[in-house]
C-alpha cells in the first residue's frame, strides 16, 4: 500500500484516474492529500466527492515560489507520502520539492516527449502535423517536462480536425497510462539508469 499525493491546477482528470484505479483494485495505495494552487480547482470536487484530504495552497499566500514549494513539502512529508503525482499542475516545482522528491515525483505529459514539452502540446502537436502523438508519463527534474521517461502511450491524430479534438482523443490513453504507472509503483520499482528506466516487480 502505497500513500500516494496528487497535486492539480484544473478539472482533475488524471487525479480521478487514480481514485478509479485505487477503487478497482490496480493500484495499492491511497491518496493522502491533493494540493491545488487554486481554490476553483475542478480536482478539488472530486476530492470532496471521494473523501480526499485536500489542500488549497496559493501563490499569493506566499513571498515567493520557494516558500509556497515549502509549504507543498511540508504537507507532502507531513502525509508520509511515498509517491508525488503532478497531474495537471501548471506550476514549476522548484528546488524546494525536487531535494525531497527527486526519483518518486512523476507528471504525465499529453505528448510523446521529448516532442512538444511545454504548454498546449497537444496544440503543437497538431499545428506541426504529426499523425501520431500521445502521451509520457516521467520523472519530475529541474527542467520542463525533460526527466526521465517511465511510460508513453502513442495515439493516432492524423485525422483530428483541430487541437481540441486531439486533447480528447489523447486524454483517456493519459488515464490509462497514469493508472499503469501507478499501479506499477504500488507493486514494484522503477529503476533509473542514466536517462533509461526499467521496471522491477515486487517490492
Ligand atoms: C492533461 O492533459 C495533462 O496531460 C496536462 O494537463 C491536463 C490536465 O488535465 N498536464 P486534468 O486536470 O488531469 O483533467
Amino acid at each position: 500500500m502505497i500513500k500516494i499525493g496528487v497535486l492539480a491546477s484544473g478539472r482533475g482528470s488524471n487525479f480521478q484516474s487514480i481514485i478509479d484505479g485505487i477503487r478497482g483494485k490496480e493500484i495499492d495505495g491511497r491518496i493522502v492529500a491533493l494540493i491545488v494552487d487554486k481554490p476553483e480547482a475542478g480536482a478539488v470536487e472530486r476530492a470532496q466527492a471521494n473523501g480526499v484530504p485536500y489542500f488549497i495552497v496559493e501563490r499569493k499566500e506566499f513571498a515567493g515560489n520557494g516558500e509556497m514549494n515549502r509549504k507543498i513539502a511540508e504537507i507532502l512529508e507531513g502525509k508520509k507520502v511515498d509517491l508525488v503525482v503532478l497531474a495537471g499542475y501548471m506550476r514549476i516545482v522548484g528546488k524546494e520539492l525536487l531535494e525531497k522528491f527527486r526519483g518518486r515525483m512523476i507528471n504525465i505529459h499529453p505528448a510523446l516527449l521529448p516532442s512538444f514539452p511545454g504548454l498546449d502540446a497537444q496544440k503543437q502537436a497538431f499545428e506541426h502535423g504529426v499523425k501520431v502523438s500521445g502521451c509520457t508519463v516521467h520523472f519530475v527534474d529541474e527542467g520542463t517536462d525533460t526527466g526521465p521517461i517511465i511510460e508513453q502511450t502513442p495515439v493516432y491524430i492524423g485525422d483530428c480536425k483541430d487541437a481540441h479534438e486531439v486533447s480528447e482523443r489523447i486524454l483517456p490513453y493519459e488515464h490509462e497510462t497514469m493508472r499503469k504507472v501507478v499501479s506499477n509503483f504500488s507493486k514494484g520499482k522503477y529503476v533509473v539508469e542514466g536517462r533509461r528506466v526499467r521496471y522491477e516487480h515486487g517490492l
